[in-house]
């Protein structure tokens, strides 16, 4: 009997019966489970390993600094030589803005911060009405009360009584599903869809309104990367009204969308980051929260201690893999890499699905990627939702070798930075005959 029976989103009873399937070791882009099987991992673990397994560097600075000082604690006035170091690095790679860091253990704790933060900033300021925080429908923000309260997931509220107050959400920018329906070209739907903000703001009460928080592109939520027009118009609307934005980059930072942040290809100036994931390339743990002038300077003049942490904020091992993971990424020049070479490619080759005919849409940023599984791609008709049509491409994945993850009918891919050209050939290789053998079962079944 495995020892491990409750592992996360998982269906434990399932887990019981069928068990799991064993990763043993990684090497660039590529996993080994325990028959030996050979995967390409198109998800870089969990939208994490930016710089691809086996990076020696990283080992090397964890073992060091496991050595020098494994573990000191940042309360009560205290650092450690490379939280100091990775706190000037991390001022060095993010916008103007942002010369503060708060560090937590990973990005649901770092959201757990932004609630905290952005309540203590409006009490200070003499404003405590300004509580509530605006979120989307089916965002993802993590998995602690806080986090899955901010995040938009049905499933995740159903279980635990969430959100907890003072958390609304409005409509995603969804334009396939809400706005191509409705005639609208995608730049007139990333208006109407920023314009739900302010409606709810109008509807709260803009004196009650402290935070509007959001993913660059929505991750786990099935890469849904909205039209240009829309975080332009976010960004105007909370100017308005005067609200906090929070860009929540634990997946889009550190060069995932072409640029360190994606804050930067969308076009806003947040007030806080979260980051995670790509801080450390998921080697070890590590988040926290950027923390911009407009709030620093409110939290650092006005005083009175903050009442949070945690043990391990500014690990100094999760610290000391950080900057290696950093001076990595500048070095090997990562995010000129997929902005200027593989992140235009992979566009080009997923603009080439389209011509399959289980292809409705296909989009790309930077090195995330989205295909949309539909029955009949001209209308734009979704398969009928018993088929589990992403769950059977999935499936074909597994048994081809690659690792794609399916949000409903979309196929998504996040691969490492490090990902060549020819890799990347590989990679659509692979997709090709998982939707040739996915379409195959779709006639054969009588599904379209
Ligand atoms: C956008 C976003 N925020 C927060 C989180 C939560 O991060 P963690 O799983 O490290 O708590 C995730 C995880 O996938 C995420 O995608």
């Amino acid at each position: 009997m495995p020892s491990i029976s409750c592992t996360p989103f998982t269906d434990f009873g399932a887990l019981a019966k069928k068990g799991s399937r064993i990763i043993e070791r990684a090497d660039n882009i590529y996993l080994w489970d325990s028959d030996g099987h050979k995967i390409l991992d198109a998800m870089s673990g969990l939208w994490c390993v930016n710089v691809g397994y086996g990076q020696q560097a990283l080992v090397e600075a964890a073992t060091a600094q496991l050595q020098q000082l494994p573990f000191y604690n940042a309360f009560f006035q205290t650092a450690t030589p490379p939280a100091i170091e990775l706190a000037e690095l991390l001022a060095e790679v993010t916008p103007p803005q942002f010369q503060h860091v708060f560090f937590a253990g990973s990005g649901s704790e770092g959201n757990d911060t932004v609630v905290r933060m952005v309540r203590r900033y409006w009490d200070l300021l003499g404003q405590p009405e300004r509580k509530v925080i605006i979120s989307r429908n089916n965002a993802y923000h993590g998995s602690t009360m806080a986090g899955a309260s901010l995040g938009g997931m049905g499933g995740m509220h159903a279980q635990g009584g969430l959100p907890i107050p003072d958390i609304t959400h409005i409509e995603q920018p969804y334009w396939y599903e809400l706005g191509r329906p409705k005639g609208l070209s995608r730049d007139e739907f990333g208006l109407v869809a920023a314009r739900w903000l302010e409606e709810r703001i109008l509807a709260v009460g803009p004196g009650r309104v402290a935070a509007f928080i959001g993913e660059p592109i929505q991750g786990a939520g099935g890469v849904i990367i909205p039209p240009a027009t829309y975080w332009p118009e976010i960004q105007r609307i909370c100017d308005k009204y005067g609200i906090l934005l929070v860009s929540d980059e634990v997946i889009c930072g550190f060069g995932r969308t072409g640029n360190w942040w994606g804050c930067e290809t969308l076009g806003t100036q947040p007030d806080l980051m979260t980051f995670a994931k790509g801080v450390t390339s998921g080697y070890i743990p590590l988040g926290g929260v950027m923390v911009g002038e407009r709030v620093a300077r409110v939290l650092v003049e006005q005083g009175g201690e903050f009442n949070h942490g945690y043990t391990y904020s500014g690990h100094p091992v999760a610290c000391a893999v950080a900057l290696a993971n950093i001076r990595l990424i500048q070095r090997e020049r990562l995010v000129e890499h997929v902005r200027d070479d593989v992140g235009p490619y992979l566009a080009q080759q997923y603009a080439a699905l389209m011509d399959h005919p289980l292809v409705g849409d296909a989009e790309t940023c930077g090195l995330m990627g989205a295909l949309v599984l539909a029955r009949d791609k001209v209308a734009g008709t979704p398969f009928a939702s018993e088929v589990e049509i992403g769950m059977v491409c999935r499936g074909h994945c597994f048994a081809n070798g690659l690792i794609m993850r399916a949000v409903g009918d979309r196929m998504i891919i996040a691969p490492p930075l490090v990902i060549s050209r020819a890799q990347i050939d590989d990679m659509m290789v692979l997709i090709r005959r998982c939707l040739d053998l996915t379409w195959a079962d779709a006639q054969a079944k009588g599904w379209v």
